[in-house]
């Protein structure tokens, strides 16, 4: 396929930060297109992928980077909605990505999301470069377009200089409160042990280059083995999403990690009552360098290697969930197939016991992360499930016997039907937000509460 190349897989990079931070702009400088322009209010809804091939990222990284010393395919970037779980990125044993871009913008430095961004990554142990934003913003910034951020630092006057390297510092202390040792990326000798951070200026593509240079040098000298790998084998993936989309109706957009899927094999995908086995109807193709959520005309194909983003139609998919695994049975015995589906939800099974809150989450990574912080701050949990909450969740909350644990706590999902006025009505509380801390956080205020 075209993102192979030498038989080595593009490498997946994630694209984390705080609402507003500039992710989209960010892969947008890089792509040179205007998705951003076409969203409503400029907040992506909705999580893409756009697979960058190493002639453009040679072109956009201009003498940072030399497409000749590379033989990895590109970069395939994820963008993760602020405001939306970024925690859908698992796979298979631990992380969907490969790298991460943590985006801070300058001006507010760490902010909720930023944290919880990077206890994700350490905790998957995923390696990142730190993407200061918003660099043009400082008073007084002389822009360059396009070029390396030393370039254009040296031309700086001395008073913007003093502030960029304040702005920058405040942000290496944050990360060094954070547990990680950072400095300035050019400074950085090995980045597995430090982690490099790049100033750079989505709107102007100031340091744009080195950020890709970074990234590519990154991937190419610690991740090469990791990407020799036989994309020819059946294919294993994430679903992103799962999308209602006109003329096919039940859709997945899946990351592929591994190997191929075909538009004739059966596939497995992990559902909210267990796997589910169906036969795809169709694979489709956002074209290159196109976004998958934007592009409305897919292009129909027989086949798509990993790493990619895709879409596929198939029937019997309105059980599945964000987060769960797909397996193409392509050679294999379909129950040992359904048996791997099933090994893998039941990594991310929570710990239930008799007595505990009830949990909801949009996705099964979210609800793996919710299950960690709440085993962290010892909760314990009754029903751990995805999906919005419903009224049968408000009855459920209602059989325990303690104050305490007639509570509710949703990541990032909506209440259904008249669960809300149920919920008063029975006096269970609900507790909502998109920031796990947060839930966790107001949850044991109201415990505080009740033992006051
Ligand atoms: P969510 O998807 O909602 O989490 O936000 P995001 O991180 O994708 O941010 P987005 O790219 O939508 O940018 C948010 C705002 O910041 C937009 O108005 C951008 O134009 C602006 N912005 C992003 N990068 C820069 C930058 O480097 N400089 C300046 N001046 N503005 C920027
Ligand atoms: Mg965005």
């Amino acid at each position: 396929g075209d993102t192979q190349h030498g038989g080595l897989r593009t490498p997946i990079v994630a694209v984390l930060g705080h609402v507003d931070h500039g992710k989209t702009s960010l892969l947008d400088k890089i792509r040179g297109s205007t998705v951003i322009e076409g969203e409503a209010g400029a907040i992506t809804q909705h999580i893409g992928a756009t697979a960058v091939p190493l002639d453009v990222v040679g072109e956009v990284a201009g003498s940072l980077v030399d497409p000749t010393e590379f033989d990895l395919p590109g970069l395939l970037f994820i963008d993760t909605p602020g405001h939306h779980s970024f925690t859908t990125l698992r796979s298979r044993g631990g992380a969907l990505a490969d790298i991460a871009i943590l985006v801070v913008d300058v001006n507010d430095g760490f902010q909720p999301q930023t944290e919880e961004a990077i206890k994700i990554l350490a905790d998957s142990q995923t390696p990142f470069v730190v993407a200061a934003n918003k660099v043009d913003t400082i008073p007084g910034w002389q822009i360059h377009e396009d070029a390396p951020i030393q370039q254009s630092l040296e031309a700086q006057s001395d008073r913007v200089e003093q502030q960029f390297n304040e702005k920058l510092y405040e942000i290496i202390g944050e990360l060094s409160d954070a547990g990680f040792t950072s400095d300035f990326y050019w400074r950085v000798q090995d980045f597995r042990s430090n982690v490099g951070v790049v100033p750079v200026s989505a709107m102007t593509g100031e340091g744009i280059p080195d950020l890709l240079a970074v990234l590519m040098g990154l991937a190419q000298r610690y991740m090469k083995e990791d990407m020799a790998i036989d994309v020819t084998g059946p294919g294993a993936g994430t679903v992103l999403e799962v999308k209602e989309e006109q003329g096919f109706g039940t859709t997945l957009d899946v990351i592929l990690y591994d190997g191929t899927i075909r538009a004739d094999d059966t596939i497995v995908v992990g559902g909210v009552n267990g796997p589910i086995v169906t036969d795809v109807r169709a694979l489709l193709k956002p074209r290159p360098l196109a976004e998958i959520r934007t592009e409305s005309r897919f292009e129909k194909v027989d086949e798509i290697a990993a790493a990619s983003g895709v879409k596929i139609a198939a029937p019997d998919l309105d059980d599945a969930i964000a987060g769960a695994p797909v397996r193409a049975v392509r050679g294999r015995d379909l129950d040992d197939v359904i048996a791997d589906v099933q090994e893998e939800l039941a990594e991310v099974a929570v710990d239930t016991g008799e007595e505990g809150v009830v949990v909801k989450a949009d996705t099964l990574g979210s609800l793996e992360a919710m299950a960690n912080a709440m085993e962290e701050a010892e909760i314990p949990i009754m029903r751990a499930e995805v999906g919005d909450i419903a009224p049968r969740d408000v009855a459920m909350a209602t059989t325990v016997d303690e104050e305490e644990y007639r509570a509710i706590l949703g990541f990032n999902v909506d209440t259904l039907g008249d669960a809300a006025e149920r919920a008063e009505q029975d006096d269970v509380r609900v507790f909502r937000s998109d920031v796990i801390y947060q839930l966790v956080e107001e949850y044991e205020a109201f415990v505080e509460d009740i033992e006051r």
